[in-house]
């Protein structure tokens, strides 16, 4: 037996599938639906943490937190360069997300699945998420995209624009 879809509504199928593809390589949509969990790691005593993972949650990704009240070992472990290291450690798809990183950047990162170890915010700049200070500037940031030994800037922002 054969399924009939009527002819227009078979190009607005195409037309809306061809739409998506066209937005997630932009970088910009990922279906909620179709986010890999996210395992956080985290010092339980650093607010600014928990902070993140409420922001990164809201944008639709299903978080586990593990709590560990030393978590260079793991950042060690995982590849993260000390210049590049901040508080939390996330794991997400088979890369590493360091700090307060954008999510729209951990989108694209998953769209896109660079040859890398992961993504990285140093320290905590002022206006990521999860780092908002009423009354203050957000700052510039650079996000770093690395491997083992090298690594260049993957992104731009200020607060959660990219700039
Ligand atoms: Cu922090
Ligand atoms: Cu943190």
């Amino acid at each position: 037996m054969q399924i009939d879809i009527p002819l227009s509504r078979r190009g607005l199928m195409i037309g809306a599938a061809q739409a998506l593809t066209a937005l997630a390589l932009a970088g910009t949509v990922v279906a909620t639906e179709t986010l890999p969990k996210m395992t956080v790691t985290r010092d339980p005593n650093c607010g600014c943490c928990g902070n993140w993972i409420e922001y990164i949650k809201a944008a639709g990704f299903p978080v586990e937190v593990l709590e560990l009240d030393d978590v260079m070992p793991l950042k060690a472990k995982l590849g993260v360069p000390d210049a590049l290291m901040s508080c939390h450690t996330a794991e997400i798809g088979g890369y590493v997300i360091e700090g307060h990183v954008p999510a729209d950047a951990v989108k694209r990162l998953l769209v896109e699945r660079p040859k890398a170890i992961g993504i990285a915010i140093p320290g905590m700049p002022v206006g990521s998420p999860g780092m908002e200070v009423p009354g203050q500037t957000p700052q510039s940031y650079e996000i770093a995209i690395f491997s083992a030994g090298k690594q260049h800037v993957f992104a731009r922002y200020r607060g959660l624009q990219q700039v």
